[in-house]
Formats: C-alpha cells, structure tokens, sequence
C-alpha cells in the first residue's frame, strides 16, 4: 500500500443539486420547475417517482450540515433553485427562498466548510419554459439577471460560483434525445438551446465581473473520456468528432477557440444552425477563473462512415455499473490530461466523480459499498498522476454527499456516500464515508 499525497492546498468536498434533494416543492414561494412539470407526466421517469419530497433537505439544513462537518468535508457545492428565489424567473423575487439559501450558507460558513454555488443545474422555472426556455434568446437576460440576484444577496458569503451544470446535458438531453426536462426531441431547438446556454454563461461572468465581488466564477461541463476501438486511423478520427460534438462544442467557445467546425456543419445542413449573432462569441469567452470537470466514465468509439454524424459508440468492453456505464477508473486522469492540454492548462475543479453502487444495509446495518471505495479509489488515484504531470487541479468533489433523486432514473440509482432511507429520511453513512473522511484528514488516497 502506498499513500499518494495530494498537493498542500487540495480541497476535497461533496456535490448536489436543488431538485434532487430539496423536496417542498410547494413550500413558501417556490414557483414550478420544468423537473416538476417532467416528472408528473406519466412515463417519464422509470420508477414514476418525483422530487416532491427527494432528501427533504429544505427542512433538514442544519442536520446535513452537521453530517458533512462530521465527514470532515472542506468544501459543499450545491445548486440554487432558480424558481425558489424567483418564482415565475423573472420579476418577483422570493425572501423566503432566499433565506433559505441564506440558513444554508451560514450554517456552512460556521463549519468552516466553504460553499460552492452553482446558478443552474436543471430546474428551469416553468413559466420561462413556457416562453420557449433556452430556445428564446431572452433567457440570456433572464439569467444574467437571476445571476445577478445570487451575486448580490450571496456575494459577501459564497466566493465560488459555477454558472451551468453540464450545458450539453440539459440541452441535449432535455432539447434533442428528449429524456430530460423539457422532453423535446428537436435537432434545431437543441442548437438554439446549446447556443443561448453559452450565451447565458457568458452573460452571467460579465455580470459577476460588474458586480465587483470577490470570487471565482466558472463553468461546468459534462465529459466522457473518448477512447478508441482499434488502431485504424478512420477510428482515431472518429474520436476527434466524439470530442467536437461534446467537449468541444461546450469548451471550445468559454475558452475562445469558437464551435468546432464540424458541429457548425453539422447543424447548418440540416437547417438547424446555431443561431450565433456578432459578438456572442466574445461574449461567451468571457475569461473565468476555472474549468469545473464533471466525469463518471469513457465511451470506446468506432467510426461510422454515412450514419449520423459520423462516429458510434462501440461495445463496452469493461464491467457495467448500475447506469449502463463502463467501471473505467483511469478515465479522469486521462480526460483531464486532454483537457488541460487543450485548453492551455486551465485550474481545475472536479466537480463531480462518483460512482452509483446499489448496495443496501447488511442484516448488521453497515452499507458495504465496496465497488464505490474501489472504482473511486482508482480514480483518485489517477487524477494524482494528472496532477504529478503538471494539470492544475484544486479541488475535488464527490457525488453525492447521499443517495437522491436521480433525475429519469428516479430513486432507482444510488450514489451517495451516506445511504438515505427515502421512507424515513434516515441518512447512514456508508463504508465509503469514513473511507473519504480518511482521505480528507490526510489529504492522500492509500491505493
Ligand atoms: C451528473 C449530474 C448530477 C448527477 C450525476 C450522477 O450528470 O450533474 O446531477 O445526476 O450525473
């Protein structure tokens, strides 16, 4: 066994989002989200379940709190739900929802746990959906003004903001594939929706930057490390399209290397072109402070000549976990790797990494999670080699602190290191709990 030191400095924390673990989702102003809207319509999510109730965190802030200070964690990210601080998105704002987040980040701060605020990870107030949501251009406004709401009630507290959770997912998923809140299928309205996303982002730095708080701000992207099936060439330049029409169509623009060329063509010939006006693109590469890097795992890609957009996802060949993803620890070394490669060695926080192991109470009531503690492990210990090679990575932070709503998967995946019993909001630490409470103290990963 050999201890691999993290540098001086390293942060280590836990992440969530607002509607996978608020619940009172009618409670004092809160407006309705397009999650509320998705998840009551039947067939949607596959155990019919909702985020109602999820963690009912929004009346047990202190308590969670405590249970992070207990695990040791240095930093919390946590998302703010757009239509609990303004009901309808724009307009009327909520006190109530405000103070909510207010109790939280005080009770963070008093534990000497520094908070992490992210604007957006997902619940878009319905009534700006029914205006057409990120396919309207106004949203870029909206945003930029709910933004500006958080910077002036949370500035003096919150010193680190990330603007989007995962663009390519809420867009793509919510816009094109349709799984997702909204539930359109739509290759045009997804490139309205990925270009306005950017755009908003870029709107919300340009806002921080005025509002004159001190901090960080920065963006958060959803990666897969690509890999190739075979040695071929046709396969080596499969994977740089699976890189264009993910990461780089997301990073490309913040980092002002524009949308990869592939993609605008793409888009232009199937009469769905991103609708880029002068000037959105020195809009969006507003400099920020970090890269956030969500990753769970790789995708081996094969070239797929005439279909689609040109590459496949090719068989897995590495043991499935619960989601359908492959168990690939060495992924986040490797993607951070190229990510710091390619976009000029940016500072990085992993925002997310985890893993969803199922494991239930043993008849002694200890949660044995050993595919998470081995699978984070590797990843751990993987992104140490990174940082070794030079990438600048701060932070780290698990999902989740417990189990939650799942988004389309309902309560069917479970990947906190606390377990939640969803029948009487018990939460049990897991085996992987007092395993990362170790990593925390020493600031290194046994591997
Ligand atoms: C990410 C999401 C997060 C959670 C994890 C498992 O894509 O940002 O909310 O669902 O996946």
């Amino acid at each position: 066994m050999a201890l691999l030191k993290f540098p001086d400095g390293f942060q280590w924390g836990a992440a969530s989002a607002a509607y996978q673990i608020e619940g009172a989702h009618e409670e004092d102003d809160r407006g309705v989200s397009i999650w509320d809207t998705f998840t009551h319509q039947p067939g949607r999510i596959v155990d019919q379940s909702n985020g109602d109730v999820a963690c009912d965190h929004y009346h047990r802030v202190q308590q969670d709190v405590d249970l992070m200070a207990s695990l040791g964690l240095q930093t919390y990210r946590f998302s703010v739900a757009w239509s609990r601080v303004m009901p309808f998105g724009k307009g009327a704002i909520s006190e109530k929802g405000l103070a909510f987040y207010d109790r939280l980040i005080d009770a963070l701060l008093a534990k000497g746990i520094q908070p992490a605020l992210t604007l957006y990870h997902w619940d878009l107030p319905q009534s700006l959906q029914d205006l057409g949501g990120w396919t309207n251009r106004s949203i870029a406004d909206w945003f930029a003004d709910y933004a500006n709401l958080c910077f002036e009630r949370f500035g003096d507290r919150v010193a680190r903001w990330i603007t989007l959770n995962e663009p390519i997912i809420f867009t793509e998923f919510g816009h094109r594939t349709g799984v997702m809140a909204p539930g359109i299928r739509d290759l045009a309205l997804y490139g309205r929706a990925a270009h306005h996303a950017l755009l908003a982002h870029g709107r919300a730095v340009q806002a921080f930057r005025a509002s004159g708080k001190p901090g960080e701000i920065g963006i958060t992207n959803a990666n897969t490390s690509y890999e190739a099936a075979d040695d071929s060439p046709e396969t080596a330049a499969a994977v740089e399209l699976a890189r264009d029409f993910d990461s780089r169509l997301f990073h490309g623009p913040v980092f002002g290397k524009g949308y990869p060329q592939s993609v605008l063509a793409f888009h232009e010939t199937r009469h769905a072109a991103l609708p880029v006006e002068p000037g959105d693109m020195e809009i969006i590469a507003t400099p920020t402070d970090f890269l956030g890097t969500n990753l769970y795992s790789r995708a081996l890609i094969e070239a797929a000549p005439g279909r689609g957009v040109g590459f496949a996802h090719a068989a897995p060949r590495l043991p499935l976990l619960p989601m359908g993803y492959e168990a690939a620890p060495h992924a986040l070394g490797d993607f951070v790797r190229w990510v710091s490669k390619e976009y000029g060695n940016p500072k990085i926080y992993i925002t997310e990494n985890g893993v969803c192991d199922n494991s239930e109470p043993g008849p002694d009531g200890q949660i044995n999670d050993s595919t998470r503690i081995e699978l984070l492990g590797g990843f751990l210990k993987g992104l140490h080699g990174a940082i070794e090679a030079g990438c600048d990575v701060r932070a780290f932070y698990q999902w989740s602190l417990y189990d939650n709503f799942e988004w389309a998967f309902g309560y069917t995946k479970r990947f906190g290191m606390v377990y939640t019993d969803f029948e009487t909001q018990k939460r049990i630490p897991k085996m992987s709990a007092a395993w990362y409470s170790d990593i925390i103290r020493r600031n290194g990963v046994e591997v």
